[in-house]
């Protein structure tokens, strides 16, 4: 294997571009680094980034790093080969043969993904064929223009049921292939194969990067089952694909939101009225993967699911997951019991588009749920409905809005707004003591802790030469970076190979975080300035720390001695001043 294409195709790939595509990224001010939200693990605020210069990216939360293909490979869940072919496509240059698969499992998803293709263009024709009469009406009479049709690359499957196995087997395409395609299945007897799809309205199903990897076959008639899915293959798996994502992407960035409904027809009608932004999670419950692909194109999404029970029941789940992974939510629901695409038909695109823009914040729309669920004449129900809202607005990150969603809440439900809102601060201290967060810590890092930390990860004789002594380092319970400090003492202790890595895997999710952002930050003030050999350089910053914990002491110390004076507890105070003046000059 010649590493030669390798390095030209990295050559000539932005690793900025290429994970751009996925994530949202924002320059991190003059800086060759981009950031933005890790793709990899749930977070709210960015530790993610991308270094243009030296072209890898990495992430400080979950220690995700690499180079243009480890990303590519990692995101999409490809194998090395995979991931370099589809980045030589991509970008339109040319792979040597020689660098086709070499391993069985990436040829046999390159199979099947090329078989889906085949697929996807005989459905096409047949549509437009004669064959396609009846489904091309089935479309009209669905207000599916040819245009459109045409847009989602939709197709139809022969009656016949032999179509596609008769062209596979004519190309020769061997079993294993022919079985994990999801496409044709053998026969019970006799042997041979037929179409898993017969006499169906076909639409394709596109990975994120627009390749088709799957099919929904929906009846003409009334026939059971409405939808026909491909089962899962080698490249399609249910609870990582939303419909439509590859088209909705780019108008889900520019707006900042995405539309999700329930269905295939309801993303083309809802398209079809000129918003293009829309994906469908296909009937299925959503999985959190579904919602950090969205999240990776949008901040906020609105939840359009159909108006019946089941709508609503996985709209409230649907909250949950988006909250959980701090996105903003919005729910439209439409009335007179039509799902997206009957709307649009009936009420019209911009009537749709008006109640798009005039969706509920999903707390109004919980509220209303909550009425629906509890006994609102009495105030038990209504403390109840409250009980049943509360935990959703604690997840509210901002305080005024909290606030405000409270009162609001507190108005809507006609519960006394006094109780609730002293529930609600109890909730809300709660919250705070729970989350410590990295960030808030981070501003109480003093320079000499960063220093001492970043030398500590960089130079090795730092390492050898305090290593064995962070532990006794007087200040450590106060310093904000104490458990970084402890764990470094600890891997030195004991022996062995010392590595970023390891010291994350280490570390707690708070840890990692404070590590991340401790080391991404460029505010290190004797990075630059110093000429003192590092050894010299971290006892300066030990002796910084030291000293400032000794002020520490003795400020404490100066406290509890006039605390005891003014009680006249005379004996502990002088106890104390000895106790001051044994610590020796200031
Ligand atoms: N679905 C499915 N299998 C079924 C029924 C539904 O996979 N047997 C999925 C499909 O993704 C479908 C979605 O659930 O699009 C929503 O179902 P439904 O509301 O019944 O279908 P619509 O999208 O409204 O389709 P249509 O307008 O053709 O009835
Ligand atoms: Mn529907």
């Amino acid at each position: 294997m010649a590493f030669d294409f390798v390095d030209q195709l990295k050559s000539s790939v932005d690793i900025v571009a290429v994970v751009g595509e996925y994530v949202r990224l924002k320059k991190a001010g003059a800086s060759p680094r981009w950031v933005g939200l890790c793709p990899f693990h749930t977070e709210k605020s960015p530790s993610f980034g991308v270094h243009s210069t030296r072209q890898f990216y990495k992430c400080f939360g979950c220690g995700a790093a690499g180079d243009v293909l480890k990303f590519v490979m990692e995101i999409e869940g490809l194998s090395f080969y995979e991931a370099l072919k589809a980045l030589a496509e991509r970008h339109g240059i040319p792979m040597p043969k020689r660098h086709e698969y070499s391993d069985p499992e990436s040829r046999l998803r390159a199979s099947v993904g090329d078989l889906q293709e085949l697929a996807a263009k005989q459905f096409r024709e047949n549509l437009a064929g004669p064959k396609g009469a009846e489904a091309r009406a089935y479309l009209q009479r669905r207000g599916v223009t040819p245009q459109v049709a045409e847009e989602f690359m939709l197709g139809y499957s022969e009656g016949g049921g032999q179509q596609l196995a008769r062209l596979f087997e004519k190309q020769g395409v061997p079993r294993d292939q022919l079985e994990k395609s999801g496409l044709v299945m053998a026969r019970q007897e006799g042997g041979g194969w037929f179409d898993r799809f017969r006499n169906r309205l076909m639409f394709p199903i596109h990975g994120e990067t627009g390749k088709v990897i799957a099919f929904a076959g929906r009846a003409l008639g009334d026939d059971n089952p409405k939808y026909l899915n491909s089962p899962e293959t080698p490249i399609y798996q249910k609870s990582h694909v939303l419909y439509n994502l590859h088209r909705a992407k780019a108008e889900a960035r520019k707006l900042d939101f995405t539309i999700l409904v329930e269905g295939y027809m309801d993303v083309i009608g809802v398209s079809a009225a000129g918003i293009r932004g829309v994906v469908a999670s296909c009937g299925t419950a959503l999985t959190n993967q579904q919602v950090r692909m969205l999240k990776r194109h949008s901040e906020k999404v609105i939840v359009n699911f159909d108006p019946d029970n089941a709508g609503a029941g996985a709209t409230e789940r649907s909250i949950q997951l988006f909250i959980e992974e701090g996105m903003r939510i919005r729910v439209l629901e439409l009335d007179g019991g039509l799902d997206p695409d009957e709307y649009v038909k009936e009420r019209g695109a911009s009537s749709y588009r008006d109640r798009l823009m005039h969706s509920k914040g999903y707390f109004h729309w919980l509220a209303d749920r909550a009425r629906t669920r509890f006994d609102m004449r009495d105030s038990d129900g209504r403390m109840q409905a409250f009980k049943w809202l509360l935990p959703n607005v604690q997840r509210v990150g901002e305080k005024l809005e909290r606030l405000a969603v409270v009162n609001d809440i507190a108005f809507q439900l006609g519960v006394e707004p006094g109780p609730v809102l002293e529930q609600f601060r109890k909730a809300a201290v709660d919250r705070k003591t729970a989350e410590m967060r990295p960030e808030n810590r981070e501003t109480q890092v003093t320079d000499a802790e960063r220093t001492l930390l970043r030398l500590l990860l960089s130079e090795e004789d730092v390492r050898e030469s305090l290593g064995p002594h962070l532990a006794s380092l007087g200040q450590l319970e106060r310093l904000a970076t104490r458990r970084i400090l402890e764990t470094i003492g600890a891997m030195i202790q004991g022996g062995g190979r010392f590595s970023y890595g390891d010291l994350e895997a280490r570390l707690d999710e708070a840890g990692r975080k404070l590590l991340g952002l401790l080391t991404w930050s460029e505010e290190d003030p004797a990075r630059h300035r110093s000429a003192l050999p590092s050894v010299e350089q971290a006892a300066n910053a030990w002796r910084d720390l030291n000293a400032l914990g000794q002020k520490a002491d003795r400020a404490r110390l100066r406290a509890r001695i006039r605390e005891a004076t003014s009680a006249g507890r005379h004996e502990e105070a002088l106890s104390l001043i000895a106790e001051l003046d044994g610590q020796g000059p200031e």
